[in-house]
């Protein structure tokens, strides 16, 4: 048959299927769930980042009208925090303090002022021990992870002789760059409501992954898998924090087992500083060396972070050296220092963006240094093949994203020289830097269903996490069915429905997009082949190639005959046909190096008196594969991008340097970018096909947009104003002071 699949609505700037119920308030997030006879938890959390509980006295909180449990270490039930999964989970099961956040205790009562004010009223006596904060005063304790960097790579790859390559060297760049810790922040707050039927267990979670949920709280609840159901039909926003099931999911579940409630649990602002991640501080140190004509000889970047002192969780941000820049001497590692903090997790693009901040500043370094331009500088180092796996790339469209994102941004026009633009009391600066996100994918199945009526159900579990997955699911299943977008109903947020990964790694699309487009083809072929054996079709015994689907409908491509979905199943007494598909990554991965590419272009507005940094004007140019949806693929570019802002100028979770307490935990304190920090964001899409990535071309594009950002930014401000600074975020007393 002829395949008219990814010609219809796919690409197209289709509004958010989604869109009227969440502006209207329909969509039910974790939180709003109006369960019967529901209770509310509070959890109670550490204010010592280490140390043990000498003594808990909750005689007060309980004597609170409505409380039904105070659960702490002295009452919880046994479970393993370390089961399964990938996070290792405080969960009540002894008197250690491991972190300042840590929770300590879950107080449950009718209402939630009830629950807060007994919370309050939990008295801990504690032994404090002098914790660990510092990763600079550590670092001789620094050790090579046990585990692996994702896409299960060794923390330390070398390739050629760094020595060699630095003594060839005519000219050198060897710096360190820092960059602190930072919170993800997302608009909905965590929150479960934990609801019991029997020994089954439901769950409504804010969460990136529900099947990583169910398998998580099975494991350290002691239950089979298959007692536990997890739902997310609408999450107000990720980034890396939800993708990881946390202890509060669990404490949601124990605590409703103990009162024989549904017990719905929502962690406020404050408390998210440390129990659910966080991107770690890093501090990095990049060695350039390069020949006169700008060829690179060697390429070093050696990268520590922090973790918990219980668990481990590894920045990769020396990953993009490997693969970015042709050199035949490239070596990378990643050390860890332990500290009293929570475990730290994914944050949009971990490693590559704090990584690329590092090296992408290196490189507009070693372009001055060579007085060669940031932009030919690349260029005369670009990657033709992986330089790691030597394998050719899928596509590569970085040349294409150079040109076009530096002609839209009239990058030829720039005077190289530091200070050389000035509008008054303000330096203009213009700074660009390479940006990549690797493409990821794994196994995910889903159901289409064609109904009688002329409308169809496709499902597939996963989540939308803000990034327009119910909405580009349904544009593909569309043009795979043969069917209008507004005739097809997606559902996703279940682990009752078919298997998917976690939305993390920008995978979603790629991944769950495959299995809708699989579904949907076979649910159509199996339509197709009811109406072509049966002497009752005007279509009957046309060959399968001679018939295209389109509208609901099959056509004959000469247009001798049509005959409708609805009216096929209808004379065989069908009210639905469907078909299940389970894809997954091939033997692609193997042979061909995948990764999406960009180019940014920042205009910095520095106040010459102040300090102050205003990012005035952006260009993003990316080579990602095919686009799904124009408008969401546009959405998801500007809010990395704007992501990357925050974290060149603003975001910084600081602690009590004595203490360990988060100082500035809310968005008061916290800063992240408003509207009038955000300049007009013009996005590039260079068009690009991508024929090996999987069978639907695209490569994701949740994550590229912050990579690169951190450092075009920086590069702008030092070309602003000469000054240099490689140690985020760029606020203005490093441009006063240093
Ligand atoms: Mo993203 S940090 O892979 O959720």
């Amino acid at each position: 048959m002829n395949s008219s699949e990814m010609k219809g609505v796919v690409g197209k700037p289709l509004n958010r299927v989604d869109g009227h119920a969440k502006v209207t308030g329909t969509a039910r997030y974790a939180a709003e769930f109006p369960v019967a006879k529901l209770v509310h938890g509070v959890t109670i959390q550490s204010t010592i980042a280490s140390g043990k509980i000498a003594q808990i006295d909750t005689r007060a909180a309980e004597r609170v009208p409505g409380v039904l449990l105070v659960m702490t270490h002295l009452n919880a039930p046994k479970v393993s925090g370390e089961a399964g999964g990938e996070r290792k989970l405080p969960l009540l099961q002894d008197n250690q303090v491991r972190y300042s956040g840590q929770h300590l205790g879950v107080v449950v009562a009718d209402t939630f002022e009830h629950a807060m004010q007994a919370a309050a009223m939990v008295n801990i006596r504690y032994d404090e021990a002098e914790p660990v904060l510092h990763l600079k005063d550590n670092l001789d304790k620094a050790y090579v992870p046990q585990g692996k960097i994702p896409r299960n790579e060794p923390p330390d790859s070398a390739h050629g002789s760094i020595e060699q390559g630095l003594a060839a060297a005519a000219v050198k760049v060897e710096q360190t760059y820092t960059t602190p810790i930072e919170n993800h922040n997302p608009m909905e707050p965590h929150a479960t409501t934990a609801v019991w039927q029997g020994d089954r267990l439901l769950l409504y979670n804010a969460t990136q992954g529900v099947f990583g949920d169910k398998k998580k709280v099975a494991a350290v609840l002691g239950m089979p898998p298959e007692n536990v159901r997890t739902m997310s039909y609408f999450v107000g926003g990720g980034f890396g924090c939800k993708g990881s099931t946390w202890a509060h999911v669990v404490l949601a579940a124990m605590a409703a087992r103990q009162v024989n409630r549904p017990v719905k649990l929502v962690l406020g602002r404050i408390q998210m500083f440390g129990p659910v991640g966080f991107r770690p501080e890093t501090m990095q140190q990049v060695s350039l060396g390069a020949t006169r004509d700008g060829k690179l000889t060697a390429l070093r970047h050696a990268g520590t972070s922090i973790t918990s002192t219980f668990d481990e969780f590894i920045e990769p941000v020396a990953k993009t050296a490997r693969m970015i820049y042709a050199c035949p001497n490239i070596e990378t590692s990643h050390r860890l220092v332990q500290l009293n903090v929570g475990t730290p997790t994914f944050m949009r693009a971990p490693g590559e963006a704090s990584g690329s901040f590092a090296l992408e500043s290196a490189m507009d370094e070693l372009a001055y240094a060579l007085k060669i331009d940031p932009i030919e500088l690349r260029l005369r180092n670009y990657a033709e093949a992986d330089p790691d796996k030597n394998l050719p790339w899928s596509s590569k469209s970085l040349r294409e994203c150079y040109q076009q994102g530096a002609a839209r941004f009239g990058w030829q026009k720039r005077n190289p020289t530091p200070r050389s633009m000035r509008d008054g009391d303000t330096l203009i600066g213009w700074g660009m830097a390479t940006a990549t996100y690797p493409t990821n994918r794994s196994p995910a199945s889903a159901i289409a269903q064609i109904k009688a009526d002329g409308t169809a159900i496709v499902r597939s579990g996963s989540q939308d996490i803000g990034t327009g997955t119910y909405t580009v699911m349904t544009q593909i299943a569309a043009d795979a069915l043969g069917m209008p977008a507004e005739k097809i109903q997606f559902e996703l947020g279940d682990t009752n429905l078919p298997e998917t990964p976690v939305s993390g790694g920008s995978q979603t699309a790629a991944s769950v997009g495959s299995a809708v487009q699989l579904a949907g083809v076979a649910a159509r072929n199996k339509l197709l082949q009811l109406a072509l054996a049966d002497q009752a079709s005007p279509l009957y015994g046309a060959a399968a190639e001679d018939v295209i689907a389109q509208n609901g409908s099959f056509l004959l491509k000469n247009k001798a005959a049509t005959e409708t979905y609805g009216a096929i199943l209808s004379r065989h007494g069908l009210k639905t046909i469907e078909a299940r598909a389970d894809a997954k990554p091939g033997e692609e991965k193997e042979k061909y190096s995948m990764h999406s590419f960009g180019a940014q272009f920042a205009e910095v507005r520095v106040n010459l008196n102040s300090g102050e940094v205003r990012v005035s004007r952006w260009v993003g140019a990316f080579g990602v594969g095919r686009l799904l949806n124009a408008k969401t693929a546009n959405s998801q570019l500007i809010g990395g991008i704007v992501y990357g802002i925050g974290m060149a100028l603003m975001e910084h979770t600081v602690m009590d340097p004595n203490r360990g307490r988060v100082v500035n935990a809310d968005l008061a304190e916290y800063h992240v970018p408003v509207n009038a920090d955000v300049p007009n964001i013009d996005v590039i899409f260079v068009d690009e096909h991508d024929p090996h990535v999987n069978q639907i071309g695209v490569k994701g594009i949740g994550e590229i947009g912050i990579t690169g950002t951190a450092a075009a930014i920086a590069n702008a401000v030092y070309h602003a104003t000469g000054q240099r600074v490689r140690d985020l975020p760029i606020t203005l007393d490093k441009l006063l002071f240093t």
